[in-house]
């Protein structure tokens, strides 16, 4: 026959099997509970783990439309950026142009020097800063005025027949193209 367990003083001890059962429940309820809040404190951390800001790409139009161009053009672009949960989407203006190999390539139109936005010019045939004077060539090439260096060109590509770019925000009044965002 086992022995009646007992404490230091010899007196009987509450160590039932109800007890032990209790105790192995609590056990098993902890360790579930431990294994559910892994995905939840993922969640919660996602912000801080994630990419600082993710920027989608963007529909130009079709690829067709600017195959023969010969002077740029203006497009506004929808913009989608999202930074942890936060998704942001605005307007963008950019301009489609070709290098001087011809290339079709995609300008930001802000301004390299502080920020204004920049126009093409019909009549000087050439980009024009209303702001400072800055002038810069088709292919965004810097000619003249205080902008430290040339246009933005931002990275596109042709997708299923579209015409895609990636928008950037760039550092000003740095004559390297530094992106910011
Ligand atoms: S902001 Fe364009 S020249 Fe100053």
């Amino acid at each position: 026959m086992t022995p009646p367990i007992t404490d230091a003083t010899g007196a009987p001890t509450q160590h039932t099997r109800r007890s032990y059962l209790g105790w192995l429940l609590g056990l098993c309820s902890a360790g579930v509970s431990a294994i559910l809040a892994v995905p939840l404190i993922r969640f919660a951390l996602y912000p801080l783990t994630a990419k600082t800001t993710e920027t989608k790409w963007s529909d130009i139009g079709p690829s067709a439309d600017f195959q023969e161009i010969t002077t740029p053009i203006q497009r506004l672009i929808n913009v989608e950026q999202v930074d942890g949960w936060r998704k942001q989407i605005s307007d963008k203006v950019v301009y489609v142009t070709k290098t001087t190999g011809g290339e079709t390539c995609v300008l930001s139109s802000v301004c390299p020097h502080l920020g204004c936005s920049v126009q093409w010019a019909v009549a000087q045939h050439q980009f024009v800063c209303p702001c400072h004077g800055a002038t810069f060539g088709i292919d965004g090439a810097r000619l003249g005025g205080p902008a430290p260096r040339a246009m933005d060109r931002l990275d596109s590509k042709v997708e299923a027949d579209r015409l895609i770019v990636r928008y950037r925000y760039f550092r000003q009044l740095v004559p390297g193209k530094e992106v910011i965002g």
